[in-house]
């Protein structure tokens, strides 16, 4: 018989390794880990598979109403995220959209950078809007870990702008928000981070001042009101302070107590990813599934359905290549009637046809369980409907979504092409409800992507998201 004495046995040890036996005792008496049969709750996770504004605000709304704790994983205020509830729409860049459910917990976690007069000024103008931040602050939780993004960052943000658009003669079309200055700030080890505002001021000041001349040092044009800004975040540490907690231990708790409903509302998308997205035309964090564990601090094998969400067709605000662009009366009518305007720079967003190709690519990173399609409706009146399903490059077919820009700007695309509906789907509540077209449309997509469409949407309100399963 052949000798086992490499196997690992079923705890994981190598045979012959000592039994390790654990300090229990240290573990205060609360903690899930003392419990040995630890219920394991998944988390739910709704992420953008395009260029960004597929509509994960609405499909996060819709999910949050029966969730326990609503998550914000990365990015920033660079985010703007629309949900429509009684006609009122709000808009949300830093706090999830779950926030309006409110027997939920809205977490926002350590891989969220923060500019704190960013996230409050949005609770306030979203406090005149309608009843649903009524009594925010009470369910929001704040990760001691999350990284604070300073005025100075985005500055910074804008004067890294002027200067690729000066040296280089085009700049990235950042938002402006100080995302990638602060994460450069994460990723150099002197960013500062929420605990550090709410611990010892004095310690957090000195560590501050020390940044802010870095990067004065850096850009000598920065302007920067050192005593002005320390003064505003001053105040902010006292408001905050009750909102701040270990984002890992709570996390923790929810994952491995009694059952929990959580969902993670990822921001920006896969196409803007750091690593896999169209570099350097990118924002700077994972946008994709790999972000939910590390900006959560959530173990992969709690997650549990990731929900792509898709345009049906393809938006891209600021600047980069975008195969299927229609830059003719097709782009200038989906921008219309899609009223395709960033939410958090009032950009005009850029428009074509729904790539699956980059759809594919999306999938192949983040794994979806499902699809949520959303704005079918603004294809109502086209006669006819383009979807791009494969890339060529000097005559030569490409496997799949290249990673060289330049590749990408040269590709020419192939097009499937589909009959128009020519009649609105507004009204429609269920698949059978939709014009045959529509259905053939979808169908194609699920064919094309192995993934399931499990939601499609035809307006803006809650009630027009038509569940398909
Ligand atoms: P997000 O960043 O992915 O959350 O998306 P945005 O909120 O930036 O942009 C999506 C826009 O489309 C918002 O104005 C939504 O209200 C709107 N929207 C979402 N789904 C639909 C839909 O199915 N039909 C229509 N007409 N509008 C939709
Ligand atoms: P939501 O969550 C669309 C784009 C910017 C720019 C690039 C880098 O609403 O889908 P940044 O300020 O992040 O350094 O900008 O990324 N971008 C988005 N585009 N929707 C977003 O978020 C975006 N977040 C960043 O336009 O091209
Ligand atoms: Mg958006």
């Amino acid at each position: 018989m052949a000798s086992n004495s490499n196997m690992a046995n079923v705890n994981g040890r190598e045979n012959g390794e000592p039994v390790v036996k654990r300090p229990r005792d240290n573990v205060p008496p609360d903690s899930p880990l003392r419990s040995s049969k630890e219920p394991v709750n998944k988390v739910t996770v709704v992420l953008g598979a395009q260029w960004g504004d597929e509509g994960k605000g609405k499909v996060v709304d819709l999910l949050a109403m029966d969730a326990d704790i609503v998550c914000r994983c990365q990015g920033g205020n660079n985010a703007g995220h629309t949900v429509v509830v009684d006609s009122v729409e709000y808009d949300f860049h830093l706090l999830p959209s779950g926030v309006l459910n409110k027997k939920a917990i809205s977490f926002i976690g350590n891989g969220v950078v923060i500019h704190l007069p960013g996230l409050f000024t949005e609770a306030q103008s979203n406090l005149k809007k309608g009843k649903g931040l009524q009594g925010w602050e009470e369910r929001l939780k704040i990760s001691d870990r999350a990284h604070i993004v300073f005025n100075f960052h985005q500055a910074v943000d804008g004067i890294q702008e002027q200067q690729r658009q000066q040296q280089e003669g085009k700049n990235l079309g950042t938002t402006k928000k100080g995302i990638g200055p602060a994460y450069s700030s994460k990723a150099a080890r002197n960013g500062l981070r929420i605990c550090d505002l709410v611990s010892d001021f004095n310690v957090f000041q000195d560590k501050f001042r020390i940044l802010a001349e870095h990067f004065q040092t850096m850009y000598p044009n920065l302007n920067v009101d050192i005593d002005g800004e320390l003064k505003q975040l001053k105040e902010y540490a006292e408001r905050l302070r009750p909102l701040v907690t270990d984002g890992v231990y709570f996390m923790h708790k929810a994952l491995t107590g009694p059952s929990k409903k959580i969902l993670v509302e990822g921001a920006n998308a896969a196409l803007l990813d750091i690593d896999f997205g169209t570099y350097p035309f990118v924002t700077s964090s994972n946008c994709t599934v790999g972000g939910v564990c590390t900006g959560l601090g959530v173990p992969p094998s709690h997650v549990g359905r990731v929900y792509g969400v898709v345009k049906a067709y393809t938006t891209r605000v600021g600047v980069g290549a975008f195969p299927t662009e229609q830059d003719n009366e097709t782009g200038a009518l989906l921008q219309s009637r899609g009223r395709e305007v960033g939410v958090t720079t009032g950009r005009k967003r850029r428009c074509g046809w729904l790539d699956l190709i980059l759809v594919r690519y999306a999938h192949m990173v983040n794994g979806f369980s499902a699809i949520a399609l959303t704005k079918l409706d603004i294809l109502d009146t086209l006669p006819e409907i383009k979807v791009g399903v494969a890339y060529q490059v000097d005559g030569e077919p490409l496997p799949s979504f290249p990673a060289n820009m330049d590749v990408l700007t040269r590709v020419t695309v192939e097009y499937k092409t589909f009959p128009g509906w020519c009649r609105s789907t507004e009204a429609a509540r269920s698949f059978t409800e939709l014009p045959s077209q529509a259905q053939n449309y979808i169908r194609f997509i699920e064919d094309f992507l192995q993934v399931p469409v499990k939601w499609v949407g035809v307006g803006k309100s809650r009630e027009s998201m038509i569940k398909l399963y």
